[in-house]
């Protein structure tokens, strides 16, 4: 990226939308650009992961059962925060203070997550905060509805997707790399749930926005996805300079 393209330089703050399926690396190429960008980074996924472990933690979620009335009565007391962490460059969440980043990533939060993240009440509690965030100051935040309901007047729009069988793959090898035993079907049976799932909610379902710029990187290294984005913002911030 040439040295002059940084938001610092633009006459407006920059807001890069990343919606996409599960498990194609929204987050790793999310956080990539913002650090590029030197901006901030919200994983918009980790804050509905971060209200699901809080209700199992709770015991509002187990097997079938939802107390819905007490997820919602408890809903404004959440408190869901970002911290950096110095050694990694990276925002990491807070759940009531406390660091949730390792626990979020547990198949029993990925199993409640997308009911968890259909209930109306939660989604609007989410949506506000992220717009909060975001309200001010350039931003990279990933999710499933980032470009159509929570800022549809993002700068750039990317909606990611790769195929389920290279998906699964790249999780089931960042599970072994964490050193958990985990059955590969079983992986790629919860991506496909929760495909099913994002696409058919009534509410806020997984779209691509009709601005958004689709990416299959099904087939690309992280190092491509950078240059193509790179291009997509080189571009953006030539037209915000005049
Ligand atoms: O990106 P992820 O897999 O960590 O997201 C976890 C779940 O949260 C996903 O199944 C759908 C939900 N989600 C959502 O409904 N809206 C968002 N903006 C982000 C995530």
């Amino acid at each position: 990226m040439k040295k002059d393209t940084d938001f610092a330089g633009m006459k407006k703050k920059m807001i890069i939308a990343v919606d996409g399926y599960s498990s194609c690396g929204k987050s790793t190429f999310a956080k990539m650009i913002a650090r590029e960008m030197n901006c901030i980074f919200i994983d918009s996924g980790a804050m509905y992961r971060a209200v699901t472990l809080w209700c199992i933690r709770k015991k509002f979620v187990s097997g079938s059962y939802i107390d819905m009335q007490s997820i919602v009565e408890g809903l404004e007391s959440i408190n869901v925060d970002f911290v950096m962490n110095p050694e990694t460059n990276m925002y990491e969440i807070l759940l009531d203070s406390e660091n949730i980043e390792t626990q979020i990533r547990s198949l029993d939060v990925a199993k409640y997550v997308s009911e968890i993240s259909q209930i109306p009440e939660v989604r609007n509690r989410m949506v506000e905060i992220q717009r909060k965030t975001g309200a001010g100051r350039s931003i990279v935040m990933d999710g499933r509805d980032i470009g159509t309901v929570v800022f549809p007047d993002a700068d750039i729009k990317i909606f990611m997707t790769a195929s389920v069988d290279i998906r699964a793959q790249r999780r089931y090898d960042e599970f072994k790399a964490r050193g958990i035993d985990i059955d590969l079907d079983e992986v790629r049976n919860s991506i496909v749930a929760r495909d099913i799932a994002d696409e058919n909610r009534d509410i806020s379902p997984l779209r691509r926005a009709g601005d958004a710029i689709v990416l299959d990187n099904s087939r690309m290294t992280l190092d491509a996805q950078m240059s193509w984005i790179r291009e997509i913002i080189q571009k953006k911030f030539d037209e915000g300079r005049g």
